[in-house]
C-alpha cells in the first residue's frame, strides 16, 4: 500500500514537472487552450516565438513542398524551433549572421526567399524577424489577445496576414483563395467558406497545421457580426 503511495507521488510529480514544460511549436505540441498561456502576459517591446515567428514561417516557409519536415527542400526543416534554429542557420543575437534572415533580403526573387512567385515578406515581417534574432532567438512564449478588438486594418489583417497570406496569395492560391487584402479576404467570407475553416469544424481546417488561439478565432467571428467592415 506504502509503495503504491509513493509510487503514485512520483508519478504526479513527473506528470506536473511535464506539463509545466512549454514545448515546441508546430504541429500540436503547444496547447490549443488559450487558457494554459493566460498567465503569460506580453510585454510590448519583444517579439515572441510562439506568437509572432512561428506562425509566420508556417505560413511562409513550411508549407508542403518547401520547408515542412517531410519537403526540407535543402535540407532546411521551418516547422518546429529546434530545426528552425539549426536548419535555419539562425545566430542568436546576429540577424545578419543568420540565413534565415539574409535570405528575406535578397534582391533577386529567385534567390530570395520565399522565392517567386511568392511575393516578398513584408518590411514589417521582416522586422518582426530581425528583432526575434536581436533579442536572442529564444523559444519564447506569451499570450494576449484583446477580445474587444476587431477593426479591420489593425486587429483582423495582421491575423490573416500572420497566419493565412503565406499560403493564400497570387503565387500561391491554395483551393483558388487568396488573402492579401481586404476584398480578397472579404471575398472568402461568402457561404462561411473562411469562417467554417478556422472553426475547425471538419473537412478543410485552417491554418492546417494548428488551429488559432479561440480569441483570435473570436475577433475574426466579431468583425464579421459587425459587418465585416474595412475599417
Ligand atoms: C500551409 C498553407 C496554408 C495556410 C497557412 C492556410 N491555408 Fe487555407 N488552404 C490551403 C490549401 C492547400 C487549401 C486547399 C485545400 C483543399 O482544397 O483541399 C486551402 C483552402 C482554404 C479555403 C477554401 C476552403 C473551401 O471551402 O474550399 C479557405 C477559405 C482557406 N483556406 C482559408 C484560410 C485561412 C483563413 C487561413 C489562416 C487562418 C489559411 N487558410 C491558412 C493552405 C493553407
Amino acid at each position: 500500500m506504502k509503495l503504491l503511495f509513493s509510487a503514485t507521488i512520483i508519478w504526479l510529480f513527473i506528470l506536473s514537472n511535464s506539463c509545466k514544460h512549454l514545448p515546441e511549436w508546430l504541429p500540436s505540441d503547444l496547447p490549443v487552450n488559450d487558457s494554459t498561456l493566460s498567465g503569460i502576459p506580453c510585454s510590448a517591446d519583444t517579439i515572441y516565438f510562439n506568437r509572432d515567428i512561428a506562425p509566420l514561417l508556417a505560413t511562409n516557409c513550411a508549407m508542403s513542398g518547401c520547408h515542412d519536415a517531410i519537403t526540407h527542400a535543402e535540407g532546411v526543416n521551418l516547422s518546429v524551433y529546434s530545426k528552425i534554429m539549426s536548419t535555419g542557420d539562425v545566430k542568436p543575437g546576429s540577424p545578419t549572421a543568420s540565413k534565415l534572415y539574409t535570405v528575406t533580403l535578397k534582391s533577386d526573387p529567385n534567390d530570395r526567399m520565399p522565392p517567386s512567385p511568392s511575393p516578398a515578406l513584408t518590411s514589417a515581417q521582416i522586422k518582426m524577424l530581425n528583432t526575434w534574432i536581436a533579442q536572442g532567438a529564444r523559444n519564447n512564449y506569451c499570450y494576449d489577445c484583446d477580445s474587444t478588438a476587431f477593426k479591420f486594418s489593425l486587429n483582423i489583417l495582421p491575423i490573416i496576414q500572420n497566419n493565412c497570406t503565406g499560403c493564400h496569395n497570387s503565387g500561391n492560391t491554395s483551393g483558388g483563395v487568396m488573402l492579401t487584402n481586404y476584398s480578397e479576404i472579404t471575398a472568402a467570407l461568402v457561404d462561411n467558406r473562411l469562417q467554417n475553416t478556422i472553426a475547425w469544424t471538419g473537412v478543410k481546417n485552417m491554418p492546417p497545421s494548428k488551429k488559432l488561439p479561440s480569441c483570435k478565432i473570436d475577433n475574426i467571428n466579431k468583425w464579421i457580426a459587425n459587418g465585416a467592415l474595412n475599417n
